[in-house]
């Protein structure tokens, strides 16, 4: 493990939290074409680029209402693959409190070039302590659990994989969201990360109709998608659980046909996403090709401008193709995090 420490470069503009939900949904009618329609809600438009600054805000808010997070006093720690722990870097930068992040140190390259300069302290897990992404995932909850229990009374540990209000940010908002938009929807499909966003979102969902199918995304055993757990390689957190039931099917996405999907919706529809929201379009349009499929949406936790590196490392796009989608792909709004991947 290596401490690297930062000095605050990037103060973001405190009116930027109230922008957090709300995110569009499209259809992607190019690539689903003939098929049942697929949708995908866009959550790199939340402000902090996915879909974790909802549990982000809920956790923050729901840890000062109990007095387990005192402002000027309580230091942040939570152990993250990378966008819970951008998310925090940046909501607690605009809230003022210090943030230390433990993450995996094959998190990709910009994602920690973002949480340097949103001023976060990084902790990162060393590869011979985490071969795998989900092993990884497990030794910085050890590694944050430890640091919490060492010094009492200095830390506040949101803990993202047992904290009820990550489960409520997306029934209380994403939810309602895909509803309002898409009353017509049959099957709701998105990644396993602490399973919060599908447990949210699914129970809300099936209570407006219990007729709406749900169905997890899983990443290959020694995956390569940041954000996705793999459960047969990790334990179940808490939070997933605790409410697994309302999960319909599980489908089991590889690398190779997660990056074959951001490649081809890049081709397809100029849309430039991230590999787990690859991953979940290779299941939207396995379902959407199903008899008796209606309307399928699927959660796209990010976009792909933090994965340069794994792009190229995957030979998913040329150095010269990434930096054509990066500027010039549709749905890729200009917030800050983006200039700070150096
Ligand atoms: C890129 C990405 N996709 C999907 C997820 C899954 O979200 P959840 O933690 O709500 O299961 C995450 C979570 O970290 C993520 O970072």
């Amino acid at each position: 493990m290596g401490v690297k420490k930062t000095v605050q470069s990037a103060i973001p503009d405190p009116n930027i939290i109230h922008r957090i939900g709300n995110t569009p949904i499209i259809e992607l009618s190019r690539i689903a074409e003939g098929n049942a329609p697929v949708h995908a809600k866009l959550e790199w438009y939340n402000p902090f680029g996915s879909l974790k600054d909802r549990a982000v805000i809920w956790m923050i808010k729901q840890g000062e209402k109990e007095g387990h997070l005192i402002k000027g006093k309580s230091i942040i720690v939570e152990p993250t693959s990378g966008n819970t722990g951008i998310a925090l870097a940046g909501i607690g930068n605009v809230l003022g409190y210090q943030i230390e992040i433990v993450i995996p140190s094959q998190a990709s390259s910009e994602t920690k070039s973002i949480l340097h300069h949103l001023g976060a302290q990084l902790l990162e897990t060393d590869d011979d302590l985490c071969p795998r992404v989900g092993k990884g995932t497990d030794q910085s909850i050890a590694l944050a659990s430890s640091l919490v229990e060492s010094y009492p009374g200095k830390y506040f540990m949101p803990n993202q994989y047992e904290n009820e209000a990550n489960f409520r940010a997306h029934y209380e908002s994403t939810g309602p969201e895909i509803w309002q938009a898409n009353p017509e929807i049959s099957h709701f499909v998105t990644g396993i990360g602490t399973g919060g966003s599908i447990t949210g979102i699914a129970q809300f969902l099936k209570e407006q109709d219990s007729n709406i199918k749900v169905i997890a995304v899983t990443p290959q055993p020694g995956h390569h998608i940041q954000g996705l757990r793999n459960l047969r390689e990790s334990s179940m957190p808490k939070l997933l659980e605790q409410k697994v039931a309302l999960i319909d099917e599980w489908i089991e996405v590889s690398d190779t046909q997660a990056f074959a999907a951001v490649r081809a919706v890049a081709d397809n529809e100029n849309l430039f996403i991230g590999p787990s929201s690859g991953a979940v379009l290779h299941a939207c349009l396995e379902i959407s090709r199903r008899r008796g499929t209606k309307s399928v949406v699927g959660i796209f936790a990010d976009d792909g401008r933090k994965f340069g590196s794994v792009y190229n490392a995957f030979g998913v796009f040329t150095p010269e193709e990434f930096e054509n989608l990066r500027t010039t792909a549709k749905h890729l709004p200009a917030f800050f995090v983006n200039n700070l991947m150096i």
